[in-house]
């Protein structure tokens, strides 16, 4: 029987000791020294990299970027390190970000259930590592996200022991109740998230939340640069747009909300601190959030775990120009 999306997330400290206790990369990480890291991957697959993006800025002194896109730049070759992200293992964006670092030289590691990056990580001897199948991308954020922080174990970048400790606050019980408080606040608005870069990845998150399970309009803004120019549009009223700063306590999130409302902007400013971990705050309120979203759509009579625009576009592009070029015959 196939699970509802509530259930996955309610699942989500059960995954995640899973997780932590079993997951091993298959083959074997080069421990050469890398002059980069590439986090390839879209949507729910794709978030992971934008977190590890966020948790190693100003802790390792190589460069970091995240793909979403068919093709690298230029500059990513030999030397380079491409973590491909994909649940499915079917998604063509990613598939030709393999592909395309294979061509390069660069060194590989695959994290996926099953599809053709499974089935190439085995032909071509790429370490991976295959997490449970059975959940939506987005639910099975914390498989990914640990898979994820074991390759950067094994690469020596990041050791996530004291996110693993923390893990116990995914069983909070105050969690349903701040869901259905966002959940009702968001109601029938568009809800604009608004953060620091540095929490950009879980606004990132709430945003994806409120598209793929309420079916909502929803965008992210970060700050300094929200302070340059998207804060002008708020001189305006709109009927149905509301703000959430997703706020870190910082001093300029502190202001931010205060503008807002003093501009007389309906605002929830969330205090998102419940640890000093930074994971553990992003597990956490990935949980609160999705399931604020879930909670949304229920009460509106929608399936939250349905995404038929986004089947319909991955449809499109199986017959696109795109899905024509053949992997083999570019490696
Ligand atoms: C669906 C979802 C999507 C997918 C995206 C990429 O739950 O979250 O955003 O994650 O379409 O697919 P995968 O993750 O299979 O590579």
């Amino acid at each position: 029987m196939t699970q509802d999306l509530m259930s996955m997330y309610l699942k989500w400290y059960e995954l995640s000791v899973h997780a932590v206790n079993d997951y091993r990369v298959e083959g074997e990480i080069s421990r050469e020294l890398i002059e980069g890291l590439v986090l390839s991957g879209m949507g729910g697959s794709g978030i992971v990299g934008d977190v590890i993006y966020s948790l190693l800025y100003d802790k390792v002194d190589i460069p970091i970027i995240t793909i979403k896109d068919y093709s690298l730049p230029k500059w990513v070759k030999k030397g380079w390190f491409v973590i491909a992200v994909s649940y499915s293992g079917n998604t063509l964006e990613t598939i030709h970000a393999m592909t395309e670092s294979l061509r390069r030289g660069a060194k590989l590691a695959v994290i996926t259930s099953d599809g053709k990056l499974l089935e190439y990580a085995k032909t071509y001897k790429i370490p991976f590592i295959k997490v449970d199948e059975g959940y939506v991308p987005r639910a099975a954020f914390p498989l990914l996200l640990i898979a994820t922080l074991k390759i950067l174990e094994e690469l020596n970048l990041y050791n996530a022991s004291k996110f693993y400790e923390s893990l116990g606050v995914l069983n909070d019980n105050k969690i349903m109740n701040v869901a259905d408080e966002i959940s009702n606040f968001v109601g029938n608005s568009i809800p604009i998230f608004i953060t620091n870069s540095k929490y950009y990845p879980l606004g990132l998150r709430c945003k994806n939340e409120f598209n793929e399970n309420a079916k909502l309009i929803s965008k992210v803004e970060v700050i300094p640069e929200w302070g340059h120019n998207d804060i002008v549009g708020w001189e305006s009223r709109y009927s149905n747009v509301k703000a959430i700063v997703l706020n870190d306590g910082s001093e300029i999130l502190n202001y931010v909300w205060k503008h807002l409302r003093d501009y007389g902007h309906e605002v929830k400013n969330v205090e998102i601190n419940i640890s000093d971990d930074y994971l553990t705050n992003i597990i956490y309120w990935s949980k609160v959030f999705g399931i604020s979203s879930i909670k949304l759509a229920l009460s509106k009579g929608i399936n939250p775990k349905e995404t038929k625009s986004i089947s319909k576009y991955k449809e499109f592009l199986k017959h696109s120009k795109l899905a024509r070029i053949n992997f083999r015959e570019k490696m």
